[in-house]
């Protein structure tokens, strides 16, 4: 197959690159401005097989487009600017490069590419607002909840409302241009080069100076973790699917279903570093941080028959070993 996966040095593009490169004899094509995703020894080692090449370059720029090979049969568009600092700092640019960038790829995909199949992630954020507004989600969450922009005022709601537009636009293009589409929301992944802005990767740091006392912000606070090479292999698996093929689009939350606490995963992952602090200092949750988030993933194991097999323990180890040897700079 040809592919292209668009954000394809960050996180999700990574690791999905490597594992359709284990999985199948595909040729890839990532392309990315590198203004988050880096090329670290990691990537630079993964680009030396030669079924895969990388574009730097800026989606939000409409010259880009002709320059873009056609006839891709899965296009994965996972660029976005992500991270909660550039939320609250630019929300302007999310919005713009987030919306921008989509729009001008599936007008590409829809002239010269519309044979192939488009996906496109979503965010488990686009539930919050429902929660904000209303103070009620059913949890499990199902993927028919309606979505809320409780609060557009608010810096933080720029990456959401982006995704709030954003699946839209992927329906109605795939509905209209008639093509195959699919919409995922993530929950929570983690792994391995996954930045240093997320819990696991904070824990990762702070085990690693070793900090004690420990603090814990939202200590009873539950959250699910899919580690990524789970989460690469449902989405190749929801690409490949036909049941994903016809009309409308389907969208699928992809996540584990596992709940744990704050306080229970830097249990287990004091126990996968072999050190525990003396002393846990427990604060408040952060501001607008939810007390729990589960996905309802009934859909997802009926498409696809999906279920995760990288315990929690075992992914958090890999991610630990990774990170002790990539602190930050
Ligand atoms: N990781 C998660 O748990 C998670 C959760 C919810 C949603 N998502 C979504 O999945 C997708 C991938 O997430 P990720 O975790 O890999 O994020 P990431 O930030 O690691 O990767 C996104 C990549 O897009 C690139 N990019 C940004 N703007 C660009 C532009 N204008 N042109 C070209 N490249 C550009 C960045 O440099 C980065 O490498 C994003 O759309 C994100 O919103 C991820």
């Amino acid at each position: 197959m040809r592919i292209l996966i668009t954000g394809g040095a960050g996180f999700i593009g990574y690791h999905l690159a490597r594992h359709l490169l284990a999985t199948g004899s595909h040729q890839l094509l990532l392309v990315d401005n590198l203004q988050r995703g880096k090329m670290d020894a990691d990537l630079t080692a993964l680009l030396a097989d030669r079924r895969i090449e990388f574009r730097q370059a800026d989606l939000t720029d409409p010259a880009f487009y002709p320059t873009l090979p056609q006839g891709f049969d899965h296009v994965y568009h996972l660029a976005a600017v992500n991270g909660t600092r550039f939320f609250y700092e630019i929300p302007q640019e999310v919005l713009r490069i987030n919306t921008l960038s989509l729009v001008l790829i599936l007008d590409w995909f829809r002239r010269f590419n519309a044979q192939g199949k488009f996906c496109y992630p979503s965010s488990s954020e686009v539930y919050a607002g429902a929660l904000e507004a209303f103070g009620i989600l059913p949890i499990p969450t199902p993927e028919t909840v309606p979505l809320v922009i409780a609060d557009p005022y608010n810096p933080r709601s720029s990456y959401d409302s982006s995704k709030l537009i954003g699946e839209p636009f992927v329906i109605h293009y795939a509905q209209h241009y008639n093509f195959r589409a699919l919409i995922v929301r993530p929950h929570n992944f983690y792994g391995p080069r996954a930045g240093y802005d997320h819990v696991i990767p904070d824990f990762c740091r702070r085990i690693a100076a070793r900090v004690d006392p420990f603090p814990i912000y939202g200590a009873d606070n539950t959250r699910t973790f899919c580690y990524i090479d789970d989460v690469a292999r449902a989405m190749q698996q929801l690409m490949d699917s036909a049941a994903t093929d016809g009309q409308p689009v389907a969208t699928v939350n992809i996540g584990d279903i596992e709940e744990i606490t704050m306080t229970e995963l830097a249990e287990k992952m004091f126990a996968v570093a072999g050190w525990r602090p003396q002393r846990i200092e427990i604060h408040p949750a952060p501001e607008g941080s939810v007390k729990r988030r589960l996905a309802d993933i009934s859909k997802l194991q009926k498409l696809i028959g999906w279920a995760p097999q990288i315990s929690l323990e075992d992914g958090l180890r890999r991610t630990y070993q990774w990170y002790q040897n990539h602190p930050p700079r």
